[in-house]
């Protein structure tokens, strides 16, 4: 991996490119007036990380559009229940001020903005995200993206972002120790007429959720575990998650194992 600076680089910019350069073990090099493209075949490298004023980018030899944080239809649905109205999520996992919930799947952090807006202030939630390229990016945006709303940046600013693989990390946990464990793992069938995960394919760790996770989560929750996953996909029943009836239109679902006391 290459990481370098855009053009005109502050001084902030170029130590953050060779700080990042350390933490993802790749290699910083000055940028000049050099074209990322040309990198990529000096190097022989299919990634450059770029530092600039508007977060980092992540560029790609297939010469998509580059990857970068930003809060998407999350940014939507915090909006509306800023309105007061309801979000399909909100309403299955039943989270409520106050709740600690852990994001098992963090990819941009959409779904964590909308558990840290719903849980407010008194709440917590901390997002695992395996890959190191895209936790490096999105614990950026999280600290940097402006939505224009107070209470929205707040929500983002309280979400603690952590590089674990999720089994190894619940696996740490004390058991009823969060209100809420979610997985949104990457779909077994990509929906692809819902193209807000597609710049994370190449990136993102394609894995099927591991029964081991789900015990785990299971051990961890207080209340509810939540799986986000394709309706036809058979990951709900596999795992042992109870359907729930999507909307019509809509080939996301979610499934639910309500935790007993114990
Ligand atoms: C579909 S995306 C999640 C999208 C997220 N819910 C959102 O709203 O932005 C799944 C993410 O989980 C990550 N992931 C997959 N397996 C993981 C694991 N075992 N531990 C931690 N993160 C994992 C992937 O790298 C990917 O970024």
């Amino acid at each position: 991996m290459i990481v370098t600076t855009g053009m005109k680089p502050t001084d902030e910019e170029t130590a953050q490119a060779k700080a990042l350069a350390r933490e993802l073990g790749g290699r910083y090099v000055p940028r000049g007036n050099a074209t990322l493209a040309s990198f990529m075949r000096r190097y022989d490298s299919k990634q450059v990380l770029v530092t600039g004023p508007d977060g980092l980018r992540l560029h790609t030899a297939d010469g998509d559009q580059p990857l970068r944080y930003h809060p998407g239809m999350a940014l939507v649905r915090v909006k509306r229940l800023r309105e007061g109205a309801r979000d399909p999520l909100v309403e299955i996992s039943g989270v409520r001020p106050g709740d600690s919930i852990l994001d098992c799947t963090a990819g941009l952090a959409g779904d964590s903005f909308v558990f840290s807006f719903a849980a407010g202030p008194a709440g917590r939630v901390v997002a695992l995200e395996s890959e190191p390229v895209l936790h490096a990016i999105v614990r950026e945006g999280l600290r940097t993206y402006r939505t224009g709303m107070v209470d929205a940046d707040a929500a983002l600013r309280r979400i603690e972002l952590i590089r674990a693989d999720h089994a190894e990390y619940l696996s740490s946990l004390p058991k009823n120790s969060v209100d809420i464990v979610y997985f949104d793992p990457m779909f077994r069938i990509p929906v692809y007429e819902s193209s807000s995960m597609e710049p994370l394919r190449g990136v993102a760790n394609p894995a099927p959720l591991s029964h081991e996770a789900v015990r785990e989560a299971r051990r961890v929750a207080r209340r509810v575990v939540v799986l986000k996953e394709n309706r036809d996909s058979g990951e709900f029943e596999r795992l042992g998650f109870t359907w729930v009836k999507p909307k019509k239109t809509s080939a996301v679902a979610y499934g639910v194992i309500r935790v007993e006391h114990h």
